[in-house]
């Protein structure tokens, strides 16, 4: 998959691809992040990007023309057609189903803003869609195209070492993951659950099953609310109730 990103910080993007398991589907060439500078397509001797905001008001807002031409430029760097994404805080929140969507797609071009945002006639005709990636301001969008490269780059196939792993995940059934433990399996921090060195491999997967459904009901149960739970699924989720007697903790979500 290739990701371009319009920005005024292209080192901060190049630097977030360089770790981990995106820095390796990187190398192996997965996943291919570029950055494109508006400021390299600005033009005068100041290179001007941004302007003061129309009908008065603090802050400036970021100039049409350097940002189409670093847009046109980023397109044409590929043949592949790219889906073109404004990340804002005004945009639908990234949910794990958005990102296995974006990851299924050759190629997006990510446009980051700074300062009061973009002229709104740019954003009319060169974006098909905005993503939030959270309801929080950050100064610019080059944080939120990092979040959104790592997890749509973790999904390119061969990314992750474990295939399993990513369908293993929170969200990916619209629940939560369960816990995981690994050695010692005593600790004086507590024992691993003894199902888990049973070697009773349905007996494992049906514990995991339960704390999955579990871990949502205390912690996400707003979740729950967008799952369909067989008659299985609610015998272990009423298990487990039983066990932790008592409610949901109120969390903000
Ligand atoms: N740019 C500024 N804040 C943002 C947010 N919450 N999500 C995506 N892009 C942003």
């Amino acid at each position: 998959m290739r990701v371009d990103v319009v920005t005024l910080f292209p080192g901060f993007v190049q630097q977030c691809t360089g770790f981990g398991v995106i820095g390796r589907a990187v190398e192996r060439g997965l996943l291919d992040v570029e950055a494109w500078n508006p400021r390299d397509h600005a033009e005068g001797a100041y290179r001007r990007v941004d302007d003061t905001v129309c009908g008065g008001g603090p802050g400036m807002v970021m100039l049409i023309e350097p940002l189409r031409r670093a847009l046109a430029a980023a397109r044409q760097a590929a043949a592949e057609p790219a889906r073109v994404i404004y990340l804002s805080p005004q945009g639908k929140r990234l949910t794990q189903d958005k990102v296995k969507e974006l990851a299924g797609l050759p190629r997006v071009i990510l446009l980051c803003g700074r300062y009061e945002g973009i002229d709104e006639r740019l954003l009319e005709h060169e974006i098909d869609e905005e993503l939030s990636i959270g309801d929080y301001v950050l100064s610019g969008g080059e944080l939120a195209a990092a979040v959104l490269i790592d997890a749509v780059g973790r999904l390119q196939e061969g990314a992750l070492g474990d295939s399993q792993s990513a369908e293993q995940d929170s969200f990916s059934d619209g629940l939560l993951d369960c816990p995981h433990y690994t050695r010692p399996v005593s600790h004086e921090f507590g024992d691993v659950p003894a199902v888990l060195v049973s070697g009773d491999h349905a007996a494992i997967d049906r514990w995991r099953r339960m704390q999955s459904l579990g871990r949502t009901w205390l912690k996400r149960p707003d979740l729950l609310e967008n799952v369909a739970l067989d008659e299985q699924d609610r015998r272990l989720l009423d298990e487990f109730k039983r066990e932790h007697k008592g409610q949901p903790h109120e969390q903000d979500h």
